[in-house]
């Protein structure tokens, strides 16, 4: 795995951008496995940027996204369906349909899921983005979750519902299911890169990149992929020897 520490969040972001726009340059047909969540607001402000300035297209790019909420529709403001077409794909003129993302509505959990594997393995990534959960978690998959899980539906840890309900009015309204891409649909992309800021991500930081790979720790498992770029501010890359 490959370590950036970058001064600062906007540093951060502008490497994480010059990574993006290169695998968006390469192949306009790429398909970007995306994230939600704080961690890449800067880096979709930068696409968006560059979008409206130097015109790069997205025509033809297809994305797929990590993970969404149980019961939350794309028209619910907390969805992470809403999410994206407000922080980044309204801003970059990507065809809605070349975007996909769990049906948080969906009635027959398992039939989603199964609908999704299938979607991922069409759409292989050509990169995918990752932010990192302060108990190590990717997308949403929690500790214990196999090395070899696919996409599934999750109970979120209490740390999680904790973590998230800074951006809901109540922590009651929080969901406590969600459906998440598995970390086996997490490996299978061509190249990773994976942003942590803030010091609340250095114990994670840390054990992503010194400590034992275990499923304990969601994300060590990216330790074992060949293509892997994790960038990280001074804050989150504090407790790095
Ligand atoms: C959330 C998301 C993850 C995200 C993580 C960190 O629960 N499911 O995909 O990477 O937690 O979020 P943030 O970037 O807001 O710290």
């Amino acid at each position: 795995m490959k370590v950036i520490v970058a001064k600062d969040y906007e540093e951060l972001s502008e490497r994480a951008f010059e990574i993006m726009k290169a695998v968006v340059q390469n192949n306009p047909q790429a398909v970007l496995g995306l994230a939600t969540g704080s961690t890449p607001l800067g880096l979709y402000q930068k696409m968006v940027k560059d979008h409206e300035r130097e015109g790069t297209s997205y025509q033809k790019i297809r994305t797929v996204n990590l993970d969404e909420y149980a019961g939350l529709g794309p028209e619910n403001d907390q969805s992470y369906a809403y999410f994206m077409k407000k922080n980044l794909f309204d801003g970059i003129g990507i065809p809605p349909e070349n975007t996909h993302i769990e049906n948080g509505l969906a009635g027959d959990t398992e039939a989603e899921c199964a609908r999704y594997n299938a979607l991922l393995s069409d759409l292989r990534q050509d990169i995918q983005l990752l932010g990192i959960g302060s108990n190590g978690h990717i997308a949403f998959n929690e500790p214990g979750t196999p090395f070899s899980s696919e996409t599934h539906v999750v109970e979120l840890a209490e740390s999680t519902i904790r973590d998230n309900s800074r951006l809901f009015e109540r922590e009651e309204d929080v969901p406590r299911r969600a459906f998440t891409m598995g970390l086996k649909n997490i490996m299978n992309a061509e190249k990773i890169l994976v942003l942590a800021n803030g010091a609340n991500k250095a114990k994670a930081v840390r054990g992503l990149v010194e400590g034992e790979i275990t499923e304990r720790l969601p994300a060590s498992v990216l330790r074992m992929h060949p293509d892997c770029t994790l960038i990280v501010d001074e804050d989150a890359a504090s407790l790095l020897s």
